[in-house]
């Protein structure tokens, strides 16, 4: 007997269909990875399988079958379900020790010995077990995200469904989050569908599905797909210079639909993405900025810190911290989850009094709350959580923006229309935010944050789940913003190789800076190191050791 069967199951939306037709078989001690753009319809199957929603068609879980929600009433117990979006499952004032104890009571769980012992390596797993008493909304993004994930796992299901449970999870943790699907898999037995934008996490799975669409366009081991695309994968050129328009270069090589007549390059799952969105659209739309509407001046240093420090009690978020951001550079800002990075930003832009230290933004000392003012039109910002509005379009989100900047209207509307067209949303205008994928709200957060022309951007983690394509159309655009504009950048990620976009890159550990280099200079450093990622998860163990 199969464990899981899904046959042809359709979810419908509105005026939209989210998946169509998907069957697959799975059975226990299987991890399969749902890949695919945002909008693709991962969420959708995922939601349908966790009996959460109405769908057609019918799915049989260890030989019962359920055609609803409610027929699926049977089997939950058996389920967990981790939607995606940060802190979704969440209160925010119960602290980290009442979460657990709220999701054993539902559970109905039995507080024994392996109970206990479980627990405290989930907690410690998420770096969370010395901040039991601390509330949700007092955690960082990645935090809750890993929160939620213990919350999920903490009655041990049997078919475990996580939607991108790792975005915004730092590398270190992912990697520990592995090892502890990887053994409840092989102790318990279960099945595990699990959605990701981490394409290496892909490589981990017994088998990959990829969607598109609303359809699962491919299935295969990881190898198998990356193959499915090496015909199509080049060393990098420049496509512009061999004039073939079914063409597209990013990190390192160069996809192409047409036979080119240069060496191939080894693809990997990204590279799928890429193939995929070439034969789709037979030419992905390059990003276009023209050049600033206002000429300004910008001075040489942009930003600077001088030992920022912030408080929550007792707790240093951030401990004396320096830091500069040139005129027209990409900084990154790494870190491991509750590192500091969003509390640095949210000083920077005032929305943290600063307990101590100096700060300078665009040659000004701020000093007052005027200081800041007269500034507003200058800095842009994307927070690490959603902060349009989600009862309004994202048109309508656009133009409130511009009106608050005061941008005369027909100005603002034609460069929301330009930013839609060169961002790829221009087809969502008319939707609610809450209607869209994630990687699509990412995309028109950041084009309010530019729609007013500011000199400095500060980003928290624009990329995180956000598919590779858009992943890579993002960073062309804030290339050109410091190109063309003069724009310095201040940007949080935990995709480790973004961190080789940047100019420098500052790492943070515990409120602490511990690193302040060029990515060229590391690599420098760590000659054996076979990417970003390596470099990094080696700093922070080697800290550990100094230190401890
Ligand atoms: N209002 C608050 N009260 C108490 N502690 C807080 C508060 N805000 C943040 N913290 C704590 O400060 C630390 C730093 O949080 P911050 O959000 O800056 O981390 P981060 O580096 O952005 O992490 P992530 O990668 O998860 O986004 C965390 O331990 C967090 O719980
Ligand atoms: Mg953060």
């Amino acid at each position: 007997m199969t464990d899981l069967e899904v046959k042809n199951v359709t979810v419908r939306y509105k005026n939209k269909i989210g998946i169509s037709k998907a069957s697959f078989e799975a059975n226990d001690g299987e991890i399969i990875g749902f890949i695919g753009p945002d909008g693709a319809g991962k969420s959708s199957l995922m939601h349908a399988i966790a009996g959460v929603i109405k769908f057609e068609g019918e799915i049989t879980y260890k030989g019962y079958t359920y055609y609803s929600p409610k027929e699926a009433e049977k089997v939950k117990q058996h389920i967990g379900l981790m939607p995606q979006g940060i802190g979704l499952v969440l209160y925010p004032l119960l602290t980290v020790k009442e979460h657990l104890e709220f999701f054993t009571a539902i559970r109905n769980l039995k507080k024994n010995d392996e109970y206990w012992e479980y627990r405290e390596r989930l907690l410690k797993m998420a770096g969370l077990y010395q901040f039991q008493d601390r509330q949700a909304g007092h955690l960082s993004g990645g935090m809750q995200q890993k929160l939620s994930l213990i919350c999920t796992l903490i009655h041990k299901p049997k078919l475990l469904i996580l939607d991108e449970p790792t975005t915004g999870v730092d590398p270190l943790s992912r990697k520990e989050l592995w090892e502890i699907v990887d053994e409840i898999r092989k102790k318990e037995g279960i099945i595990a569908l699990i959605s990701t934008g981490y394409m290496q996490e892909a490589e981990k799975m017994d088998k990959v599905f990829l969607f598109e669409d609303g359809q699962i366009i491919a299935k295969g081991t990881a190898k198998e797909l990356e193959d499915s695309v090496k015909d199509y994968t080049y060393v990098e050129t420049d496509c512009k210079s061999l004039g073939v328009e079914e063409c597209f270069s990013f990190n390192k090589r160069t996809y192409s639909l047409k036979p080119l007549n240069i060496p191939h390059a080894e693809p990997d799952l990204e590279s799928v993405f890429f193939v995929h969105a070439l034969k789709k659209l037979k030419h992905i739309p390059e990003i276009t900025v023209e050049e600033r509407e206002t000429e300004i001046e910008i001075p040489e240093i942009v930003m600077e810190a001088k030992g920022l420090t912030k408080r929550f009690g007792d707790f240093v978020a951030d401990d004396h911290i320096d830091m500069v951001l040139k005129k027209g550079e990409i900084l990154g800002l790494l870190g491991a989850n509750g590192a500091g990075k969003t509390t640095f930003i949210k000083m920077l832009l005032g929305l943290y009094p600063i307990d101590e230290g100096e700060l300078w933004l665009l040659g000004r000392k701020i000093e007052s709350y005027k200081d800041r003012l007269e500034l507003k039109s200058k800095i842009g910002y994307v927070s690490q959580k959603f902060a349009l509005y989600k009862d309004m379009t994202v048109r309508e989100n656009l133009i409130y923006f511009a009106n608050m900047h005061k941008i005369p209207t027909a100005k603002a509307l034609k460069r929301i229309n330009k930013l839609a067209g060169g961002l790829g949303f221009k087809e969502y205008m008319n939707y609610l935010p809450i209607e869209l994928p994630l990687g699509i709200n990412q995309r028109f957060s950041v084009a309010a944050a530019i729609l007013h022309e500011p000199v400095v951007l500060f980003l928290d983690e624009p990329t995180s789940g956000v598919d590779a394509v858009a992943r890579a159309q993002l960073w062309k655009l804030l290339h050109q913003l410091k190109q063309k504009w003069g724009i310095s950048i201040l940007i949080t990620t935990h995709y480790m190789s973004e961190a080789e976009y940047c100019d420098r890159v500052v790492v943070l550990k515990q409120g602490k800076k511990i690193v302040d280099d060029t990515p060229q200079n590391l690599h420098q450093k760590f000659l054996d190191a076979k990417s970003f990622e390596d470099i990094f998860i080696r700093f922070y163990e080697e800290e550990s050791l100094t230190k401890t």
